[in-house]
């Protein structure tokens, strides 16, 4: 089955994941597209509508982003969001004008409710506003169906031709009922039906990498995280016990992680898996090493040799199945295969594994999305919903060397702040939570006897993108019998701190 799809074409702003993520969430499946697609693959696409994002530029700028000729004649309804609206009248022989100053904020617009796109809302309704252009006369056919007390054609329509333009954001969560605008388009505009549901996703795709893949053999770096696990879940209900997963146990991992990583799939969904334990091999290369970079650097790069010496073994393969998803291959460049972020996927894949082709079957899917998916693959809750875990692992929370004994300390003091966050309910609200062993060491007093020992640090924030972060304003009581279980129960342990910093200035990791 193909689904219908919406066409949304990028002019470079900054919200254009969210356009794309709010059409999902409405169960239309959409694409994110470079803004100067050609009419051919246009029509090769077949969408039920098409969404102009907003962007940076301005229409009269010499180098200003254009979409191709003829698009608004292809009797495919289009809505352009900001700059999109602008370009629509620009193209189509309105006229746009620079404003004197420019609009920024939550702003009432009065909205004609009869025009489909505002079926349902009152006449007034806060959206979001930024723009300095804005559009001066609609263009032939068009008229008005929203305004501001600054901007007086904040919406238009022409609704013979399905052509609409809004000059707010309705994606952002600060436009109130945003969404609603954006589910009339798909749905009294466009006449989709909402066939998009991770249900469907699921059945299509084991369809289809059975095809693909027939009874050839694949291969899958599994992490224990959301993506990897998804996907070789994914292909495991395709092809069974054609798919091989390699599972690297570096020693790295929280607390009874590899062992809980092998009892879901080896036992759970009986996946053909190889655990590899090199615990020892990654405490040798990273002996004496204090740098964070070198860590992480040594880790890469061990993590893709043992790779290669493990897939050795196998043999030849014809698919790698890599658990690339949507927003890595909208970052890469539209179109264009996606690259790893070093950074952020230790292990991003090796060269010479003898392999024949690369399978993403997450490649279109956003991280809530892939969530979902695991839900209907039935995988654990626990193990679907994971905090983010950095490919370094725990070698990033030991400040300074790595000893086997300062790693046993930190699982210790991480699962009983983990567990005592759960305990208090709050794993749902705090996005990232974790121990640090810091490397300091400080007097106290147990019993009658000083103690020499080290200090914990907690760090735990709030964020959606973790670009920017607020550290998570955690009861008083949950920090105090979390300080007071790691003391009593972690050897070698006499102080617990917590971070209250956020990032920016401070980053997340403390390496
Ligand atoms: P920072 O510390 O940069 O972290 O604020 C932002 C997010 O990225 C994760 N992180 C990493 N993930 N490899 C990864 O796969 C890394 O080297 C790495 N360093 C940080 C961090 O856990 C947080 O979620």
């Amino acid at each position: 089955m193909k689904n219908e799809n919406i066409l949304i074409l990028d002019f470079g702003g900054q919200y254009n994941q969210l356009i794309a993520r709010r059409v999902r969430e409405c169960n239309v499946y959409s694409e994110v597209v470079p803004y100067n697609i050609s009419i051919e693959k246009i029509k090769e696409k077949n969408p039920k509508g098409i969404i102009f994002t907003g962007g940076p530029a301005s229409v009269f700028g010499d180098d200003a982003p254009r979409c191709a000729d003829g698009i608004f004649d292809l009797g495919i309804p289009v809505l352009g969001i900001c700059y999109g609206m602008q370009l629509m009248t620009y193209t189509l022989g309105g006229n746009v004008a620079k404003a004197e100053k420019r609009e920024y904020g939550t702003t009432d617009v009065s909205i004609d409710n009869a025009s489909p796109l505002f079926a349902g809302f009152d006449s007034q309704n806060g959206f979001l506003m930024s723009h300095t252009d804005f559009v001066e006369t609609v263009p032939e056919g068009f008229h008005n169906i929203g305004h501001t007390d600054s901007c007086p054609n904040a919406a238009m329509a022409n609704d013979d031709k399905k052509l609409y333009g809004i000059q707010f954001h309705p994606e952002v969560n600060n436009s109130i009922n945003g969404t609603k605008v954006i589910e009339n388009f798909l749905y009294s505009v466009c006449n989709c039906s909402g066939d998009w549901t991770m249900s469907s996703f699921v059945e299509d795709s084991i369809k289809n990498l059975k095809e693909k893949i027939g009874d050839k053999k694949a291969l899958c770096a599994l992490s224990g995280g959301v993506d990897s696990s998804v996907a070789a879940v994914l292909l495991n209900k395709a092809i069974g016990k054609n798919l091989t997963c390699i599972f690297l146990d570096h020693g790295l991992l929280r607390k009874n992680e590899g062992d809980e990583v092998e009892e879901i799939f080896r036992n759970q969904y009986d996946i053909n898996l190889i655990r590899v334990n090199c615990q020892d091999r990654f405490l040798g290369k990273l002996a004496g090493v204090t740098d964070p970079e070198r860590k992480r650097k040594i880790i890469g790069e061990e993590f893709i040799r043992v790779f290669e010496e493990e897939a050795k073994k196998i043999g030849t393969v014809d698919f790698l199945v890599q658990g690339t998803i949507y927003p890595d291959v909208i970052e890469s460049g539209l179109g264009k295969s996606a690259v790893i972020k070093s950074h952020h996927n230790v292990g991003g894949l090796p060269d010479y594994v003898d392999f024949k082709e690369i399978i993403e079957p997450l490649r279109n899917l956003f991280k809530d999305e892939v969530r979902k998916t695991g839900l209907e693959l039935g995988i654990p809750e626990h193990l679907v919903f994971r905090q983010p875990f950095p490919g370094p692992g725990l070698a990033i929370r030991v400040i300074g060397d790595i000893t086997e004994s300062k790693l046993d300390i930190l699982k210790d003091a991480d699962y009983i702040f983990r567990e005592e966050i759960s305990n208090a309910g709050l794993h749902k609200s705090i996005n990232q939570y974790f121990a640090v062993l810091t490397n300091l060491k400080s007097v106290g007093v147990m019993g009658d006897e000083r103690t020499y020992d080290y200090t914990i640090a907690l760090r735990a924030v709030e964020t959606t993108d973790f670009m920017t972060g607020q550290w998570s304003k955690i009861p008083y009581e949950v920090l105090e019998k979390v300080s007071s279980r790691i003391v009593n129960e972690v050897k070698h342990v006499n102080r617990v701190v917590y971070d209250i910093t956020s990032k920016p200035p401070a980053t997340i990791e403390w390496e």
